[in-house]
């Protein structure tokens, strides 16, 4: 007999356990991934609360010195991945990591757990907040430059949104590195290279990787000098978001001599906000920092404002509006690049295909600003490609088909947490 879905999903997370963390898909991506295990982690927490809690310490075992949580934690080199910690070199932790971060949805993910169990999840968070507190204010000053006044990225892959035509712009501002090593791409030996990001896109992302390295990873020389400097509104309103609810934890665990830097870091933010707006698109955008420019099309993170609960009015509307054009272009969900914008590819990694997590943020935010019709028309979505398609990294947004990564450990978790029948969700709606 078949396994249901839900079996499934527990057998896909059980199979990428390397032993109290989870990596995304074996080959393909063979390590602990920071964003990844946090989502994960919602989907551990539906059968087993300790083991959850676990794959969230594990992650920050790989906590540099400098309060950076690395995008990637490398255990252990592995053949099958290209850059790993040989390319990188960092020497900041205790562990090796990559040299850039990924969105912190940490302190999210650890305020949700706390509200769903209460005491018995208090004294967990308790031990991850200073480290949280930390990585948190690694954002506000290695990652805020000074004059800027924003959060910003000296990477494409630090937004976890790796080749969405958002960067294009900063990527056309640079060179790639004369002196660059010749080197061999795995993710192209795993997955279609149709659905992957280009040549000429994977030699700016191995010149920013070998500035950093030439660099000893000295993080202001990188938003100082570095070849690569935007602002992305996606890490802009989950870090917000994060820090709202590290606010909450604060206050929570009596936290007080954090409560102010926190708050401070929430009004600084808000104050923010208009810096990614684009009145032309009329929609949140990417940014160039150094020369100003606006990315020219609507994003999956665009609609993020309301998990971050900012914007004005008529801001909130004019995003609802996108995203209700997307919805009748696309048969599923939210696409990560709109349908209607020159550079939409519907099986291209973030040029266009329906991503599980940021539909999973992005519901969460109208749920609680008001739009819980539209809320649930996404979860539904999420739920019908993968019963249509199975649990991949991404999906065609158009005909459902399921893209790049097989066996993915966050589809499968937000299967179990958000979108399956059987979730928590579903029994209180
Ligand atoms: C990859 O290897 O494609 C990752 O997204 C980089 O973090």
């Amino acid at each position: 007999m078949l396994a249901s879905l839900d079996e499934q999903a527990r057998a896909i997370l059980a199979k990428n356990d390397r032993g109290g963390f989870t990596i995304p898909t074996a080959r393909l991506y063979p390590f602990q991934w920071n964003w990844d295990s946090v989502f994960i982690a919602l989907g551990l927490a539906t059968m087993d609360d300790d083991r959850a809690w676990r794959e969230l310490e594990m992650l920050t075992e790989g906590q540099a010195h400098d309060g950076m949580i690395p995008s990637i934690i490398f255990r252990k080199d592995d053949a099958d991945y290209f850059p790993g910690p040989n390319v990188w070199q960092t020497r900041n932790g205790a562990i090796k990591g990559t040299g850039i971060s990924q969105p912190p949805v940490l302190a999210s993910t650890v305020a949700h757990f706390v509200k769903a169990q209460g005491d018995n999840g208090l004294e967990r968070a308790k031990a991850l907040f200073p480290k949280m507190l930390e990585w948190h204010r690694w954002w506000h000053d290695y990652r805020t430059p000074e004059g800027v006044g924003v959060v910003c990225t000296v990477h494409p892959w630090e937004t976890g949104r790796d080749n969405c035509p958002d960067w294009k712009i900063g990527l056309l501002n640079m060179e790639i590195d004369p002196n660059l090593e010749a080197y061999q791409r795995k993710d192209i030996e795993h997955a279609d290279p149709a659905e992957r990001p280009s040549q000429e896109e994977y030699d700016k992302y191995i010149s920013i990787v070998k500035f950093g390295r030439d660099n000893g990873w000295d993080q202001r020389l990188l938003t100082e000098k570095g070849p690569f400097l935007m602002a992305d509104p996606g890490i802009f309103f989950i870090l917000l978001r994060a820090d709202r609810d590290l606010l909450w934890l604060a206050q929570k665990l009596g936290a007080d001599e954090a409560e102010a830097e926190i708050a401070a870091w929430i009004k600084h933010a808000e104050a923010g906000v208009d810096y990614f707006w684009n009145d032309e698109l009329g929609a949140f955008c990417a940014r160039d920092v150094r020369s100003g420019v606006f990315s020219d099309g609507f994003s999956n993170a665009s609609a993020l404002c309301f998990y971050a609960d900012v914007g004005s009015a008529e801001q909130r509307r004019k995003t609802l509006a996108h995203m209700s054009r997307i919805s009748t272009k696309t048969q599923y969900g939210q696409s990560s690049w709109d349908p209607d914008a020159p550079l939409f590819e519907s099986q291209r990694y973030w040029c266009g295909p329906l991503w599980c997590q940021m539909n999973y943020m992005i519901a969460q935010g109208l749920r609680e600003q008001g739009e819980a019709e539209f809320a649930e028309k996404m979860r539904q979505d999420l739920r019908k490609v993968i019963e249509l398609s199975g649990f991949y990294e991404c999906f065609d947004p158009i005909s459902g088909a399921g893209c790049i990564g097989r066996d993915f450990s966050w589809t499968a978790a937000l299967w179990l947490a958000w979108a399956g029948p059987s979730s928590v969700q579903s029994s209180a709606a």
